[in-house]
């Protein structure tokens, strides 16, 4: 039986999308590797919004079948506007998988975690054969760090520790991410912090170090990972 009304229908996408035309060729390109059957997963952000409106279109025109595996609870409230089943991590491995960055440099390591959804993304990203990057090109830098914090995922109750031990990591800034539709911090979607830390120079280790430390759940580094890129244009 199916909802009357949904309420979830009448919800937009929340913000204006940048370089939209960029992002939709890209978005078209992702829709056209999918297949008949298979369990995608999903980035967030608007560029992978934006791909999930051309795979939605690429069912209703080609009849495929596929299912979404969601990192983010904006992205499942867009896989059940456009008719799309979702699925977990539990169920199925994904067939292949797309997300978004924030920054992307020349070895193709990445800084995400803009949307607070880095967790769930490192878990996706770990759990896909293979995934693509999708990004328009002003996501390229020179130096990770250059534009945006390295996002840091955080259990409450160790705020203060971990905020100690990453400022041993030399940062230019460290600062709680304040949440924009409601008084105080962003709390996640699996009910923690985030800390935003500026560095001027990111080594290799830096992704490892961080996560070492006790408290903090994840990191928006993503420094090696088997990712293939896709940027417009
Ligand atoms: C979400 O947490 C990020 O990792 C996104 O992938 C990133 O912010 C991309 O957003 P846009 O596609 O809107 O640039």
């Amino acid at each position: 039986m199916e909802w009357k009304n949904n309420i979830l229908n009448t919800f937009p996408w929340g913000k204006s999308i940048s370089r939209r035309e960029e992002k939709e060729i890209i978005a078209g390109k992702i829709a056209s590797l999918a297949n008949d059957g298979d369990v995608v997963g999903v980035g967030s952000g608007s560029t992978s919004y934006l791909a999930l409106l051309a795979l939605a279109k690429r069912m209703k025109e080609d009849g495929i079948r596929i299912k979404a595996i969601p990192t983010s609870l904006e992205i499942t409230i867009a896989c059940v506007q456009l008719g799309i089943p979702v699925a977990s991590l539990m169920e199925y491995k994904p067939d292949w998988a797309f997300d978004g960055a924030d920054e992307i440099d020349g070895h193709l390591s990445l800084i995400k975690g803009r949307g607070g959804a880095m967790f769930k993304e490192k878990l996706l990203i770990n759990s896909s054969p293979r995934t693509y990057i999708i990004a328009d090109s002003s996501k390229m830098v020179s130096r990770l760090g250059s534009n945006f914090p390295v996002p840091v995922e955080v259990f409450p109750q160790a705020l203060t520790c971990v905020g100690q031990a990453l400022n041993e990591l030399s940062p230019r800034e460290v600062s709680l991410r304040m949440a924009g539709g409601k008084d105080g911090p962003v709390i996640t979607e699996n009910g923690n912090l985030i800390l935003d830390v500026w560095f001027d120079e990111i080594p290799g280790t830096m992704e490892h170090a961080i996560k070492s430390v006790t408290g903090v759940i994840e990191s928006g580094l993503f420094i090696g990972y088997d990712v293939e890129v896709l940027i417009n244009p």
